[in-house]
């Protein structure tokens, strides 16, 4: 009997058929869902990454709500131009804590996955508010209103509870203080000693250049100029992680 007979004999059993197919298909489904029992070990262990601090956060909603991420995107892929332009690539681990991840798949503007550090505050303030008074051929619209639109803080710790329910490791202590790390963060006169033990690297102080009152413009700019910052690349090596 010919390969093709064989087949044929299957063909005709409706039965068989039937058992041919399921085990095909279970093989088939066991092939696509047993990596992800394994998606911890997927993600690469990077040193630096810290859950977001309750203003950097609110800053975070702000750029969702604002819809940002229908011109920006943030996910530096591995390719020479965007290295030369944007930095290293984005490791998987740095969005580990996005829930939901702002990978984005259109780029009006650029991607604004390590924008962090490369302007000043008032470059921010300056370039949110008016766009086209820093680049004049910007099509990007302005929020100047986030200037004059106070920084709701009251569900603050409800945040930290909500990301922690799908998994970000924010602790007792991060919850505790959520309400007083959020103010501390945007005033330059606080003692932001506990809250940088919490989470290093923060940035402080004014961030919206009124520090006699909290904007969602201070949430918004604490949010971009964290972006990219926490991972340290000097100690990585593309090839074998760290040296
Ligand atoms: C309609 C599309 C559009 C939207 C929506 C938009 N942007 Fe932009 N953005 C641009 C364009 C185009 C540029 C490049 C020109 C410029 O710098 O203004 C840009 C530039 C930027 C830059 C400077 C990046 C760099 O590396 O120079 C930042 C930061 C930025 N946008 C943040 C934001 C934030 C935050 C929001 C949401 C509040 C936002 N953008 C919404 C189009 C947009």
């Amino acid at each position: 009997m010919s390969l093709m007979d064989k087949h044929q004999f299957i063909e005709r059993n409706a039965t068989l058929l039937l058992v041919g197919s399921l085990l095909v298909v279970s093989i088939g489904g066991i092939v696509e869902i047993a990596p992800l029992f394994y998606l911890e070990n997927t993600i690469e262990k990077v040193e630096g990454m810290r859950p977001y601090t309750p203003l950097e956060l609110a800053g975070r909603n702000i750029y969702i709500r604002e819809g940002c991420y229908a011109c920006h995107s943030q996910m530096i892929r591995p390719f020479r131009d965007e290295v030369e332009r944007y930095g290293h690539y984005s490791l998987a681990a740095e969005s580990m804590y996005d829930h939901p991840f702002q990978w984005g798949s259109k780029r009006t503007g650029p991607d604004l996955a390590r924008v962090g550090d490369r302007y000043s505050n008032e470059w921010h303030v300056q370039h949110l508010a008016d766009p086209r008074s820093v680049v004049p051929e910007s099509v990007m619209p302005s929020y100047a209103f986030l200037k004059e639109t106070k920084l709701k803080v009251t569900n603050a710790t409800m945040e930290l509870v909500a990301n922690g329910r799908v998994g970000v490791p924010y602790t007792d202590d991060m919850l505790a203080n959520a309400k007083a790390d959020l103010e501390a963060q945007a005033n330059p006169d606080a003692d932001t000693s506990g809250l940088l033990e919490r989470y290093p690297k923060a940035k402080v102080g004014n961030f919206d250049g009124d520090p006699s009152r909290l904007t969602e413009m201070d949430a918004l700019v604490a949010y971009l100029q964290m972006l990219g910052t926490l991972v340290d690349f000097s100690t990585y090596d593309d090839a074998t992680g760290y040296r």
